[in-house]
């Protein structure tokens, strides 16, 4: 199935209730899990990748009762409650419920073992095994323990606490290490080369497990059963990620102006509105609060003449999600944008780099150069409609879909991948599209 996408004839207007945040939706699950008392999720991101986490933390015993499409209650059996899993663990498209899941996992006394769907098979889980495997877990898997398969299979045997310098900033990786430190025997700290997103950190807090952040260094100490108590109700904010399509997109059509409610406004996550602003676009924040312990605001886009700018690593992991997005406002901007530091995005649910490359240069040929980590996109190339791939990924459908929409049109192959974040994306865009 193909999907065709239209120009757009008029500005985005009114105003647009972003769906739940997907980091914080996963973690929302997975900790009240391991909690004895019901939690209620508002705002829950109803969507194929925290389907999964649903499913594994069901399949670890989890008590998980849908209330409505985005509120469920989950009732767990303690911090030392989760029963080992009759079937294989299935993270399909996910690598947030897979990294999160072994690292929770390891240091359990039974077996698991999971899977997942062609993309998550590809990734690199290495990242994740070292550490957990430097911490005393027994984790095996394929291709020398780095890729799906993978079983965890801890004999009973506490995990020792470790300092962890991990190579990469990954909020995944930093997830997994602190998870396994709440049961290991001694203090736990990972140092990141710059600060991945801190919704762990901030929700294990909620949860009454306090870390210490020190620079890049968090640290997490071993949790006893009773101080780990669940919060009656967790709120998920919205997604900043998934707002991202809408910022750029009323960013560039003239006669925008868009209401976007409720963005989970955390500032590990906001280097797209710092790009947006540098490049020129015209974002304001009102009703500023927060939710759930993260920060929210209603984000007020109006259209703006957007110019190239440049950005590097120490802001990729506040934006590392936003890039196909952002790489779409660069295409209509004035002059070059360029993109460095941005290697992690070769091991994404596809190498979006090198996809961003391809795609953009079939709707507007000679205006991407791709090297190994960076990006430079010549602002201003001539687009026509065209046929172009989404590699089955979410985030290449929805930035293909705002290019050919802010520009002559596109044609998307594998449309549906959307339903991984964003289900309702195609329709909110088809109320746009007048
Ligand atoms: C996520 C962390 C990021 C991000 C992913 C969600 C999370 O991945 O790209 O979509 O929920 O922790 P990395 O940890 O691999 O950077």
């Amino acid at each position: 199935m193909k999907k065709h996408i239209a120009p757009l004839t008029q500005g985005l207007t009114g105003r647009l209730r972003i769906p739940g945040d997907k980091s914080v939706s996963h973690r929302s699950v997975m900790f009240s899990a391991l909690g004895s008392t019901p939690v209620r999720i508002t705002n829950f991101l109803h969507a194929a990748d925290c389907l999964s986490t649903v499913a594994c933390m069901k399949a670890l015993g989890a008590d998980v009762q849908m209330v409505n499409d985005t509120e469920l209650i989950v009732t767990g059996h303690g911090l030392h409650g989760l029963q080992e899993p009759a079937c294989i663990l299935d993270a399909g498209n996910s690598g947030t419920t897979l990294r999160l899941l072994m690292g929770l996992l390891a240091p359990q006394p039974f077996l698991a073992t999971f899977t997942g769907d062609a993309s998550l098979s590809k990734r690199p889980m290495g990242r994740v095994i070292k550490p957990l495997s430097q911490m005393g877990a027994k984790i095996v898997g394929r291709k020398d323990n780095t890729l799906l398969p993978i079983t965890v299979c801890n004999p009973g045997k506490k995990l020792h606490g470790m300092t962890y310098e991990s190579p990469v900033a990954s909020a995944q990786v930093k997830s997994a290490i602190l998870l396994a430190g709440m049961f290991a025997d001694a203090p736990t700290t990972v140092v990141e080369p710059v600060t991945s997103r801190d919704h762990t950190e901030k929700m294990l807090a909620a949860f009454g497990v306090p870390t210490e952040k020190k620079g890049t260094a968090v640290t997490i100490c071993p949790v006893a059963d009773d101080a780990y108590v669940a919060p009656a109700s967790i709120e998920v904010p919205g997604d900043i990620s998934s707002a991202a399509y809408w910022l750029v997109l009323a960013s560039l059509v003239p006669g925008s102006r868009l209401v976007l409610e409720n963005v989970g406004t955390n500032i590990t996550r906001t280097g797209i509105l710092d790009v947006l602003e540098a490049m020129g676009a015209n974002i304001v924040r009102e009703n500023v609060r927060t939710s759930g312990g993260e920060d929210a605001a209603d984000l007020v886009i109006t259209a703006a003449k957007l110019h190239g700018t440049t950005f590097g690593k120490d802001l990729m992991p506040r934006l590392i999600d936003e890039i196909p997005a952002i790489a779409v406002a660069a295409l209509f901007a004035e002059g070059d944008t360029v993109i460095t530091g941005a290697g992690e995005l070769r091991v994404k649910e596809t190498d979006r780099l090198q996809a961003i490359a391809d795609e953009w240069n079939k709707v507007a040929p000679g205006s991407v150069e791709a090297g190994e980590d960076s990006l430079v996109i010549h602002g201003g190339t001539p687009v026509q409609c065209a046929e172009a791939r989404s590699y089955d990924d979410h985030r290449m459908a929805m930035s293909l879909a705002i290019l050919g929409a802010a520009g002559q049109g596109v044609i998307i192959d594998r449309p549906d991948c959307v339903n991984i974040s964003y289900p309702v994306f195609y329709d909110t865009f088809q109320s746009f599209m007048g």
